[in-house]
């Protein structure tokens, strides 16, 4: 397929109500300087794939500088790239030519934690106890006659204590790796520094911010013990994130932050947006970060967990229309990151997880809002299982055994060899090897063959974008049309669109809602129905 229209940005300050926001883990996608390693420049030269894919905007993982301790998410220089991804050069050439291309930017910001190679760390390890350098973090005496107990009973989410002991005898809190200490948001000094630093990706052109852990900022007054841990119970306190209160979490202080932010955000042309990563009790707090003195969307996460099942899906999607009916934002669908199992493998892996994969785009791209797509799941990739413990990086394995290296494998292009066209022509290494069987999965091996994943999503991408029942933010009409099967319509304009899942254990007949315009599987014609087989989706049409 060649691309027609290749528009410039347009001027809607809005565009991220319905926009499809392609993620792209940078260290994994394309590497221009044979080196193992994704980069910057390796997502310049692919800008043309993604335009041709059909998505608005990408959402780059963080490529700052960093000792990727957890893969960049702790960073040294909130101002500066990574050599190992390139140069600021290199990002204003890419984000250049993205816009070029009517591709938006979206950073990811990752405030609650630097690393601990940041300047200001290195300081307060240096000045020692009651020093104003270790006021800018959350240094605390330990219990215990000798303080040789952690302050409190807080764990890490990656497993184990939230505290870490320095030589003199003081703890820090790291609600992440020991690697990445947690800022005080009470610090006029953290607050200014961060302000600075959206202006800084601001004035470089960035559209918009992916906030890193945007719920955890603020703790809690006298740092409150939650009252169990895996020591005692066996209960991890991660279990209650999404679900119960933390006093590390979900702070109503959390939203001042917000609330300066957002003048900051307004005060650029051309609709600037960010997105929380943000995990709260009840769909009601987590519409609070949304608004338009907060922020433009949250990441509604519901489909991560939701099993292979038409109810499961149901509910999540009524979950988050509801949801954003209480802030009157769109919602937001994903249904994989870098972060969990890919969904091929979630909904069963191998032929099974594809074909509900494949279902399971449709059923997400017909959705009113904004969806956020993880790169490789356009191919159809599925969780790579046997990754050789010595090769997993991911901080949390070591701590919990649990490892998010499995969706983080570079990207197929083309080729017979692994890394598959990851590097340049003749380039061997790729920082995760790349399994045989992603061979086929190449986007070379998929581009034009017809049924393929990549022309599934590339064929409901542009629909998404034409059609008028599809434009827009409307609401949907559920359609009740049997056990297993999911359905519901979208109208505009005299037309309507509906799709339909079959999650259930046969093929089904579908009447009445039109001609199909883009199916899973192919759909069989019968006395003027159409066959829907199990495991499949399809759009159907009717003017
Ligand atoms: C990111 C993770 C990261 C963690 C700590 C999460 O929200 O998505 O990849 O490990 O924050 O920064
Ligand atoms: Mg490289």
């Amino acid at each position: 397929m060649t691309v027609s229209n290749p528009s410039p940005l347009t001027s809607d300050a809005d565009w991220w109500r319905s926009a499809v926001v392609y993620q792209v883990y940078v260290r994994s996608f394309a590497d221009s300087n044979g080196d193992g390693i994704g980069d910057l420049q390796g997502i310049r030269e692919r800008l043309p794939y993604l335009r041709e894919l059909g998505v608005d905007a990408l959402w780059l993982t963080p490529f700052y500088t960093s000792p990727m301790v957890d893969g960049g998410y702790d960073v040294a220089d909130y101002r500066d790239v990574d050599p190992m991804f390139g140069t600021l050069g290199d990002f204003e050439a890419m984000i250049t030519d993205a816009h070029a291309l009517g591709l938006r930017i979206i950073v990811d910001i990752v405030p609650n934690h630097t690393s601990d190679r940041h300047p200001w760390f290195q300081a307060a390890l240096a000045a020692g106890p009651g020093s104003a350098e270790r006021e800018r973090y959350l240094f605390a005496d330990g219990k215990g006659e000798h303080g040789e107990q952690p302050p409190n009973d807080w764990e890490s989410i990656f497993g184990g204590p939230a505290w870490t002991r320095v030589p003199d005898g003081q703890w820090y809190l790291h609600l992440f790796d020991p690697a990445q200490p947690d800022l005080n948001w009470r610090h006029p000094q953290v607050r200014a520094e961060f302000e600075d630093v959206l202006r800084f990706w601001l004035d470089r052109g960035v559209d918009g911010f992916r906030i890193d852990v945007a719920h955890g900022m603020i703790k809690a007054e006298g740092l409150p013990d939650v009252g169990f841990s895996s020591m005692t119970t066996g209960r991890r306190q991660s279990e209650l994130l999404g679900k119960g209160r933390l006093p590390y979490f979900d702070q109503d202080e959390v939203h001042d932050i917000y609330r300066a932010w957002r003048p900051i955000l307004d005060s650029y042309p051309g609709g600037r947006m960010a997105v929380a990563e943000a995990w709260a009790e009840t769909p009601q707090r987590l519409a609070r970060y949304i608004g338009p003195d907060e922020l433009h969307q949250a990441f509604s996460f519901d489909f991560l967990d939701a099993t292979w099942s038409a109810d499961s899906f149901r509910k999540v999607v009524d979950t988050a229309l509801a949801e954003s009916t209480i802030v009157g934002a769109p919602t937001t669908w994903v249904l994989s990151n870098h972060d969990r199992q890919r969904h091929v493998t979630r909904y069963g892996d191998g032929d099974v997880g594809l074909r509900r994969a494949r279902a399971a785009a449709l059923l997400m791209l017909a959705l009113p809002g904004c969806a956020y797509l993880y790169q490789g799941e356009e191919l159809g990739l599925p969780e790579v299982l046997d990754l050789p413990d010595e090769l997993r990086q991911d901080p949390a394995f070591l701590r919990t055994g649990e490892s998010r290296d499995g969706c983080r494998v570079p990207i197929p292009w083309s080729g017979d060899l692994a890394p598959y066209g990851f590097g340049p022509a003749g380039s061997e290494l790729s920082w995760l090897p790349a399994p045989t069987t992603w061979r086929a999965l190449s986007v070379a091996a998929q581009a034009g063959v017809p049924g393929s994943t990549l022309e599934l999503y590339r064929a409901a991408l542009r629909i998404r974008h034409q059609h008028p029942a599809l434009a827009g933010t409307g609401g949907i009409t559920w359609q009740e049309i049997g056990p297993g099967l999911l359905a519901f319509s979208r109208h505009a304009d005299g037309s309507t669109l509906t799709c339909v899942v079959n999650t259930g254990d046969s093929a089904v007949r579908v009447d009445g809602h039109g001609t199909p315009i883009v199916a899973s599987e192919a759909l069989t014609e019968q006395d003027g129905g159409h066959l829907l087989p199990v495991d499949s989706a399809a759009w159907f049409e009717r003017r």
